[in-house]
């Protein structure tokens, strides 16, 4: 291990990320009552311009007077390159109390980006006593913040989770895509011939690097990757194989741009009680073989290694929180 300790960002559940446009307040009590873990209010790309004030107070009347029950809520702000942004901080945080957990900051660039609301957030929560520290969801979605994602991960305390906006991932690197989130046609290998000469094609993951590379960055700094959104709302095959794939390269969870994707991502982002029964089990060896005195830990005659019994007390921790949540 590294000298170097890791902060973790505060615990929560994060398999479902449900967004919900500022601008529709009658999806917000449907939004509370949902199954989703996290609800984010937008502010940003789901409003037209000349929505943007009525959504902001849409949203603050929401923090207010709507029971969000044991969700953690997240506002979704303007861009720092917008007249909209300071105004959604400021109003959001002077106008509201602690319900508000997260604040999302969409397309940051730079680790600068990240720094500037931070310290307009920090001087709201100073001059209003606001007891909760807001915490911050970041959103890789450009060029310029996967290049940046390193610094970007480490440059607030308040940071806890990173996102993959493919959306305007793609459309800021360019890419050639035919739905949001999925796969494309044109991205496969092709095999060599078999002994009949014929060729098998493979799809392969256009974004493969890119979550990849965020997920290093998220949890090099202790925090939570999430994948983005998947577009086509008619396809839960679709959706679940983005998940799990997302879930494979370490993701915690995955935005629902539907409510009806958000049990998928809670199905797919709960550990399997197998999984759970291994990672419990193992907990168990290793407290018998502290008893015991023993250094080494073993289950079913196999050695159980220091990053197996790390990772069963995040695992058991995990299903500990969504037992608790389901009640
Ligand atoms: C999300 O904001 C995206 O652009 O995918
Ligand atoms: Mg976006």
């Amino acid at each position: 291990m590294s000298f170097k300790i890791v902060e973790e960002a505060p615990a929560r559940l994060n398999r479902s990320e449900l967004a919900v446009p500022g601008s529709s307040p009658q999806m917000f009590e449907k939004a509370a009552k949902s199954a989703a873990d996290i609800v984010f209010l937008d502010l940003e790309d789901a409003v037209a311009p000349d929505k943007k004030e009525e959504a902001r107070r849409n949203v603050i009347a929401a923090l207010n007077d709507i029971d969000w029950g044991d969700k953690t809520v997240s506002v979704r702000i303007n861009g720092l390159d917008t007249p909209y942004m300071y105004r959604d901080v400021v109003d959001v945080l002077e106008q509201t109390g602690d319900r508000l957990d997260l604040i999302m900051i969409p397309k940051v660039g730079t680790a600068a980006d990240v720094y500037a609301v931070d310290m307009l957030v920090s001087q709201v929560e100073q001059a209003k006593g606001r007891k909760k520290r807001v915490g911050f969801e970041l959103i890789i979605e450009t060029a310029l913040g996967m290049q940046n994602v390193h610094e970007i991960a480490a440059a607030s305390r308040r940071n806890e989770s990173l996102h993959f906006g493919v959306a305007d991932y793609a459309a800021s690197i360019r890419a050639r895509t035919v739905r949001i989130g999925g796969v494309h046609p044109d991205y496969g290998v092709l095999a060599d011939p078999d002994e009949k000469g014929e060729r098998d094609y493979f799809w392969a993951d256009p974004w493969h690097y890119a979550i990849a590379r965020m997920v290093v960055a998220a949890r090099a700094n202790g925090l939570r990757p999430v994948d983005g959104p998947f577009g086509d709302i008619r396809d839960p095959d679709g959706y679940r194989a983005a998940a799990r794939r997302a879930a494979v390269l370490g993701c915690e969870g995955k935005w629902a741009i539907h409510p009806f994707q958000i049990e998928l991502a809670n199905e797919i982002f709960t550990p399997s009680e197998a999984e759970v029964e291994r990672a419990r089990r193992i907990l168990q060896a290793m407290e018998q073989a502290e008893r015991e005195g023993r250094g080494a830990v073993s289950l079913d005659g196999r050695l159980i290694d220091i990053a197996s019994i790390r990772q069963a007390r995040t695992l058991v921790a995990k299903a500990d929180r969504i037992a608790a949540k389901a009640g």
